[in-house]
């Protein structure tokens, strides 16, 4: 009989996951399906999904995997009408209101809070009732927050001999910890409290700088670029927490009005750059006293502080790491997958080898959405012959192909593309398509034999997922000046060579025309809105965001010209 798991998560960037034997057979967010970015109502629809396309029926579901039972998550079960507020503030669509700094605070130490028996039965008895409108009545497990996290990275990568490290905001009363990982089984070695958490430290600075928490936390990294290089002898902000041999500890129980003193001293792009620099001390240094204590070479990075591309190319460039692995899908999103990982009897490894394990649109549901829209379209005997002759015209591309990635980053499924040696092309896409600030930078996707030749310190395992940053080698910085940032940084996807689909093909007939088998590759959705799912919404993307052409299945579709 096959073993059935349905993994779910129903806070921040809700989801469901449904593993199959061993294997990931779907998984997918909420926020992709009721177009809310980070969506934190209960997985209703990404349940339904992941069933749908498993072609599994509710009844046949064996177990539930749950995570994160402290009181908090608990409230927010039994009440969640008040969650729902916080989410409005949190991203800015509605005002605060004079009681708001007040309930934040609220939150915040109650947050902190570690689950106990009462608060998993409450949980039980809210998360039941939500299984029971969906006529699921498969057992519930419950993991812990951070285990959770940690499974998704072991499982992920999937070898033995590995140093799982996890850092996060809160969960189940930790904002960090560290796992060995062998045959299946983690190990636990440490623990980092909830009051000393440095993923709230950075939301903090994320707040501060007048940008949404739990969303814009890149947007700090990125404006960290434009500042002067700071001396860390003269960065405050480096005495707020200390680092012990596997232990992490806060300096003081105020972080927030800490960081506040030392903002008001400060610009923003250099109290950006200051805590950059910090979180990258503090990690470095605490990882780099776990592979010493331990004698480990491997490094498996989940929680939402990994969503940092430079500090996971600190990690991997660190004195004796082999290889450094990054979740793809690093924060509280990823947990559905983590919680049914820690379920199965078996999980088969590498979990993650396979990154499109999204919904996906037959040709049928494209061609009836065709029929419904207005747009010229035309079918294409080779669609990535076409797609490469309209890139390297100039043009840029809806590319909406087979099942959607899982995870925060456009990986080629649905994707917006460009030619990347185009000057203006950043000004162009930043202003008109995505309308996002000027600083931050766009990314590349390129073969595997192009990181080779373009990267001057890639040397481990390709990259697949975008979540580490490189260094281009000098004499490209100038011709993929649009897609990195200052001394050559760039955030790049690897693509195999030998891969048969038809995005790594597209590379290919790039390379052969253009000398450089490199697109521009970044997330096919309009302003404020998840990555689009439907071909519809792909339809209704190319207009709003004023694409030139959307390449969706076999057909090419394009924008009429008012
Ligand atoms: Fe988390």
């Amino acid at each position: 009989m096959r073993e059935i798991i349905l993994g779910l998560w129903d806070g921040h960037d809700a989801g469901a996951a449904l593993l199959i034997d061993g294997r990931l057979a779907c998984a997918i967010n909420e926020e992709r399906l009721t177009r809310r970015k980070l969506e934190i109502a209960f997985p209703r629809l990404a349940i339904a999904a992941c069933l749908k396309q498993a072609g599994i029926r509710a009844d046949q579901i064996h177990q539930v995997a749950a995570c994160t039972t402290d009181p908090a998550k608990t409230l927010t079960r039994l009440l969640p009408a008040t969650k729902e507020r916080y989410y409005q503030v949190r991203r800015h669509l509605i005002e605060p209101s004079p009681l708001d700094p007040w309930t934040q605070t609220a939150k915040r130490i109650i947050t902190r809070w570690p689950g106990n028996a009462a608060t998993r039965q409450l949980s039980e008895l809210a998360l039941r009732r939500e299984l029971h409108h969906l006529a699921i009545p498969a057992p519930i497990t419950w993991h812990d927050h951070h285990r959770s996290h940690a499974a998704t990275a072991a499982f992920g990568l999937g070898l033995n001999e590995t140093l799982v490290v996890t850092l996060d905001g809160v969960g189940d009363g930790r904002s960090g910890s560290l796992y060995r990982f062998d045959d299946g089984r983690l190990a636990p070695l440490a623990s980092v409290a909830a009051r000393d958490s440095l993923g709230s430290f950075f939301e903090c600075v994320t707040r501060l700088l007048h940008l949404r928490e739990l969303e814009d936390e890149g947007k700090v990294m990125a404006l960290a670029d434009h500042a002067p290089e700071i001396d860390p002898k003269d960065n405050p902000l480096l005495d707020l927490f200390a680092i012990d041999g596997l232990g992490i500890r806060a300096n003081g129980r105020d972080i927030e009005g800490a960081v506040r003193r030392i903002h008001w001293r400060y610009p923003n792009e250099t109290l950006a750059a200051m805590a950059q620099q910090a979180l990258e001390t503090w990690v470095v240094t605490w990882i780099g006293h776990a592979l010493a204590a331990t004698g480990l070479r491997r490094v498996a990075l989940a929680g939402g502080i990994f969503a940092n591309v430079r500090l996971n190319g600190m990690i991997r460039r660190l004195p004796g790491v082999e290889r450094c692995y990054v979740f793809p899908h690093m924060g509280d999103g990823g947990l559905a997958v983590g919680a049914a990982c820690l379920a199965a009897t078996q999980v088969t490894l590498p979990l993650m080898e396979y990154l499109f394990v999204g919904p996906e649109a037959g040709a049928e549901a494209i061609e009836a959405a065709l029929a419904r829209s207005d747009l010229p379209h035309r079918r294409c005997a080779d669609p990535v012959a076409e797609a490469a002759r309209l890139l390297i015209g100039g043009g840029i591309l809806g590319w909406h192909q087979g099942r959607m990635e899982y995870g925060p980053r456009a990986l080629g499924g649905r994707s917006v593309l460009a030619r990347p040696d185009l000057p203006g092309l950043r000004e162009r896409l930043n202003r008109r398509l995505k309308r996002r600030a000027w600083y931050q930078p766009f990314c590349p996707a390129m073969l595997d034999g192009e990181a080779e030749r373009l990267l001057e310190d890639h040397h481990g395992p390709p990259d697949r997922c975008m979540t580490s940053l490189y260094r281009l080698r000098p004499a490209y910085r100038g011709v993929l000046a649009e897609v990195s940032g200052a001394e050559g940084r760039c955030r790049p996807q690897m693509v195999p060579e030998e891969d048969p689909g038809r995005y790594a093909r597209l590379l290919h007939a790039m390379r052969a025309a253009t000398g450089l088998g490199v697109v521009l590759n970044t997330s096919f959705n309009p302003h404020g809105e998840p990555l689009v799912n439907t071909p519809e919404e792909a339809l209704r993307a190319l207009v709003t965001m004023g694409l030139d052409h959307l390449v969706i299945g076999d057909w090419i579709v394009d924008r009429r010209d008012e």
